[in-house]
Parts: C-alpha cells; structure tokens; sequence
C-alpha cells in the first residue's frame, strides 16, 4: 500500500470511493435533504475544480493500482475522508490522516478543525480530536465538529 497526491486521472475512481462510502456510511445518519446537499458540493466535476486549488491537500492510498481510500483538507480543516469498506479498520485511515496532520503542521497551524460524520467520531477521536459543540445540522448534513490541537 502506499500514500500518494491525487492526480486528475485519478478523480473518477476516488469520487466512486467517496460515494461508495458516504451512502453506505453517512446517508443513513443525515436528515432530509442531506444526501442532496452533500452531493452539491461533492461530485466529479467539484473534485477536479478542488484539484485546481493549490491549498488544498488531496491524498489517496492505492494498493496494487487500486484506490482504496481518500482524505482531503484545506488549510487548517479536514473535509472528506474514506476508506473502501473492504480496508477498514487496517490502519489505512491512520496512515492517511498522519499524511494530512504532518503537512498542516509543516505548513505552521495550530490546530486541526473537522465537521466530522457521526459514523467517524470514534476514528476521530482515536486521532486526539474533542468535540468542540454538541452535534450541529445544516439543510440535512448533521456533523460534529471537532478540533485537535498540534503540539
Ligand atoms: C473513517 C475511516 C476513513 C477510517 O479509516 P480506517 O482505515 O478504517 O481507520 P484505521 O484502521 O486507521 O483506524 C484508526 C483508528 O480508529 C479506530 N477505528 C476505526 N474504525 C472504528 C470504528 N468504526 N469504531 C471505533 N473505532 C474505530 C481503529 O481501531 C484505530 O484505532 P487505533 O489507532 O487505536 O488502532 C473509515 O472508517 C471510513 O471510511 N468510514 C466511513 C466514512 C466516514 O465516516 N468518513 C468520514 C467522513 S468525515
């Protein structure tokens, strides 16, 4: 397995991984109009437009050519993140997240922010992650936000 940036060749199969993910994960846990307002902002054609973004951190982890699993920020804050059910529990995430965490580190913040799924919460906090608020929605998305501070 190995650690790597996402290239554009690559965007199809990753946004197949994060759909695969997120109906099987996440949909269950949101309220009306969630799964819309996810997909809003997180298809194929959004994903090639954050690839254009210099600040953003895009990385996968492929086995054997394979894309099976995916983790992004921004700055400071972590957006998606996915690991092929098949993968889970590996420590694949791990290796993706400690990816992400040096290179915000490296790039001097101070700490890390995520509106976590309510299915990752324990994956984060593993991470060293606390909640900051009690469980917030917006038009259906239901997240917990949570910070960890870099020491
Ligand atoms: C969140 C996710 C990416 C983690 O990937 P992963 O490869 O399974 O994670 P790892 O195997 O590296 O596990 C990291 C730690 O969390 C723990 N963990 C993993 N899944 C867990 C679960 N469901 N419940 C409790 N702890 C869990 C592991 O035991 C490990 O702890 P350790 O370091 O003490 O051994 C993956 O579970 C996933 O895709 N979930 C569904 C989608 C989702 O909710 N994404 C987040 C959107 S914000």
């Amino acid at each position: 397995m190995r650690i790597r940036k996402l290239e554009k060749k690559d965007a199809p199969e990753v946004q197949k991984l994060i759909m695969k993910g997120f109906m099987k994960f996440v949909a269950p846990t949101l309220k009306k109009g969630g799964v819309e307002e996810f997909s809003k902002y997180n298809n194929l054609e959004k994903l090639y437009e954050r690839l254009e973004d210099p600040e953003r951190i895009l990385y996968i982890a492929e086995e054997k050519y394979k894309i099976i699993g995916y983790i992004e920020a921004r700055n400071f804050h972590m957006s998606l993140f996915f690991v092929d059910e098949k993968w889970m529990k590996k420590g694949i995430g791990k290796q993706l997240y400690k990816k992400v965490e040096t290179i915000i580190k490296q790039k001097g913040y101070k700490y890390i922010k995520v509106n976590s799924a309510l299915s990752a919460i324990p994956v984060y906090t593993k991470f060293g992650f606390k909640k900051i608020t009690g469980i917030q929605e917006k038009n259906g998305v239901v997240y917990q936000p949570m910070r960890k501070y870099l020491t």
